[in-house]
């Protein structure tokens, strides 16, 4: 990858543009192929392991002037949309490149691929290998998949992205696999055997490679896909007004942008009112016609959209159990790496790889866990999802009710007896909640720096579903601003227990999925495993929890998903106690 090897090895004779082309393409070549051959769908080994002592990436020939300037084309992207350059740090700017770098997505070789070309998943099989064998538990199974285009010819490129998991449905048991692309229309998916019984393999198609390219560039061309709006009020008179990340300057605005965390945010300014009449923030609506009709054919429902892979052989191999003894496992506690498969169910029970799961079945199970504490919940719909569940199953636990519009918070529950209270307010915008008052838009950062910590403190916090719309940029930023807030909480108050719960799947609908789907929640996913990998937090994989569980899959998961994903938050304060 030197630029001096391959300029000393080219003939004199060649044009100097050309040249410098054929220097560029090399060290494209050179830089993307790397990068492939060292990651999966889970992680990327090599460098990238090691953001934080990570000076500049050296991406550019670092004599040229126009490329130092553009060192971190993450942030122009920002910058246009309002932040401000001088809030990050070094870390955190070349941090951003990394990141980018670390989930950058194979590209298919047109962007006007015709449909008879692209992936077809009824031509596509997959294959279990050595399927004649006998498995034990503990071992690997591996799964080749093979893809065909609509004339049935063989894909020649990968990029598709596929979710698989292996189940045995009289269990409820299931676990997820590991992906590995190897860009030539072949995936490999490796799963790890936990029970034994027929185990079957499931594999879907959820996107194909040439619905990503769409999907790509509409999530970062078109930051304004998704916009909110804002009502102002004084007196009798009220306005709405559009409300935006990347608002056009064409008209005057309102300036939101929190003086704190630097987070942008901006109204167009109403006609009567000033600024500072805000009442709310909602979700204003989609816009339409993101799509050409040809695009549209990449996204078809029992189609190419979520799409269930046949196998060319048998679909399950026989395990039986291990003689070997499984590994003993500890206490779960925080800071452990997130691995893959984090997990499995087993009789509809989640169960992890690296600690021991407690059960709280019982009421008195949760409320001797959580006795004198305080637990923030903070985030989108999907960690009020927690506090709803907690509000009904713990008897004792009141929710005040301050007659907020329904689903959109603050809320605070209190056991007055068991000195227990549990709270729940959504993250600040952008946020696709119907009506959250202006008063309540508070940034997840900001909020734990009002919070002092402490033994008795629990803060589990999830961002994910309402930044899918927007240039992945926009969330590693967030996840900054969070991250910060976080080590200084964990600075000043070591025993505060912080949980982050990562994203889950949904059901992906053609309309809908080009602005919410599940790729575009997978990168940011990976960014956040990423990101708070080396923090002392603890985390619930919803991810896994998700694609790995027999029911169909939801935005919101169901209560027999949420109360897996509340028994591994209560394991990691109240572990079993080692008799
Ligand atoms: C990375 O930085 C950390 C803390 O700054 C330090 O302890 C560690 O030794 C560094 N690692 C390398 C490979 O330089
Ligand atoms: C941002 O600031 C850094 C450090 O001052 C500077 O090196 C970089 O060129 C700036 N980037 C942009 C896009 O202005
Ligand atoms: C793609 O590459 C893998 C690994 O080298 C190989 O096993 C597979 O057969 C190849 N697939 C095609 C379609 O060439
Ligand atoms: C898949 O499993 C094989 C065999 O156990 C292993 O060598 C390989 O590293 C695994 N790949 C991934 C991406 O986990
Ligand atoms: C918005 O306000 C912030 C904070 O005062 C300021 O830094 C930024 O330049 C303003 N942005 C615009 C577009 O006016």
């Amino acid at each position: 990858m030197n630029e001096q090897d391959t300029k000393a090895s080219l003939p004199f004779s060649i044009p100097r543009f050309l040249f410098l082309l054929m220097v560029l393409i090399t060290l494209l070549i050179l830089i993307t192929n790397i990068h492939r051959s060292e990651c999966n769908y889970y992680s990327c080994s090599g460098p990238a392991s090691n953001w934080k002592n990570f000076s500049d990436p050296k991406l550019y020939p670092s004599n040229n002037q126009q490329m130092v300037m553009n060192n971190f084309p993450w942030l122009v992207k920002l910058i246009n949309c309002g932040y401000r350059n001088e809030s990050f740090t070094a870390v955190e700017r070349t941090e951003g490149m990394f990141l980018l770098k670390m989930i950058e997505w194979p590209n298919s070789p047109g962007t006007r691929t015709p449909v008879l070309k692209s992936t077809d998943p009824s031509h596509s099989h997959f294959l279990i290998l050595n399927s004649q064998n006998t498995f034990h538990v503990g071992d690997q199974l591996q799964v080749m998949v093979h893809m065909y285009d609509f004339s049935g010819h063989p894909k020649q490129y990968g990029g598709d992205y596929l979710q698989a998991r292996i189940h045995t449905p009289e269990l409820k048991a299931g676990s997820v696999g590991t992906v590995v692309d190897y860009l030539n229309g072949s995936y490999k998916i490796n799963f790890t055997l936990f029970w034994s019984g027929k185990v079957k393999v499931s594999v879907s198609l959820v996107h194909p490679s040439e619905a990503i390219q769409v999907l790509k560039r509409i999530r970062d061309e078109r930051p304004d896909k998704v916009y909110f709006q804002s009502k102002f009020r004084s007196g009798t008179t009220t306005e709405k007004t559009q409300c935006n990340l990347c608002l056009p300057d064409d008209l005057p605005i309102c300036n939101f942008t929190d003086l704190k965390t630097g987070e942008p945010w901006f109204c167009y300014k109403p006609k009567k009112l000033p600024c500072s009449a805000r009442v709310n923030h909602a979700r204003g609506g989609y816009q339409n016609g993101l799509l050409m009709t040809e695009e549209s054919r990449f996204f078809q429902s029992k189609v190419n959209l979520q799409k269930t892979i046949l196998p060319s052989g048998p679909d399950y191999v026989t395990v039986e159990a291990s003689s070997r003894a499984g590994a003993s496992l500890g206490q779960c506690v925080r800071g452990m790496s997130l691995t893959s498969p984090s997990g499995f169910y087993y009789k509809d029970q989640w169960m992890l790889t690296q600690c021991n799961i407690r059960r709280f079945n019982t009421p008195t199970s949760i409320i001797d866990c959580l006795q004198g504490k305080v637990v923030h919940l903070l985030g989108d719909s999907t960690i009020r999802q927690w506090f709803e569940y907690l509000d009904e199953f713990l008897p004792d636990l009141t929710k005040f009710d301050f007659g907020e519009t329904k689903k959109n918070g603050p809320y605070t529950a209190v056991d007055i007896a068991n000195k227990i209270m549990v709270k729940y307010r959504c993250h600040g915008p952008p946020i696709e909640f119907s009506d959250v008052s202006s008063q309540h838009l508070h940034y997840i950062a900001n909020e734990l720096d009002e919070i002092r910590g402490g033994k008795n403190s629990v803060i589990a916090i999830t961002i994910w579903a309402h930044f899918s719309t927007f240039p992945v940029e926009v969330y590693i930023r967030r996840l900054q601003n969070i991250r910060r807030s976080i080590v200084q909480l964990l600075n000043r108050s070591p025993d505060t227990q912080i949980i982050m719960k990562t994203a889950n799947v949904r059901a992906l609908k053609p309309e809908h999925s080009i602005f919410h789907n599940d790729w575009n929640c997978f990168q940011l996913d990976s960014v956040l495993k990423k990101m708070f990998k080396d923090i002392n937090v603890a985390f619930v994989d919803a991810w896994e929890m998700t694609i790995a569980h027999y029911l169909p899959h939801d935005i919101h998961p169901k209560p027999i998903i949420i109360k897996n994903e509340i028994d591994v938050f209560l394991s990691y304060l109240c572990p079993f106690k080692n008799a």
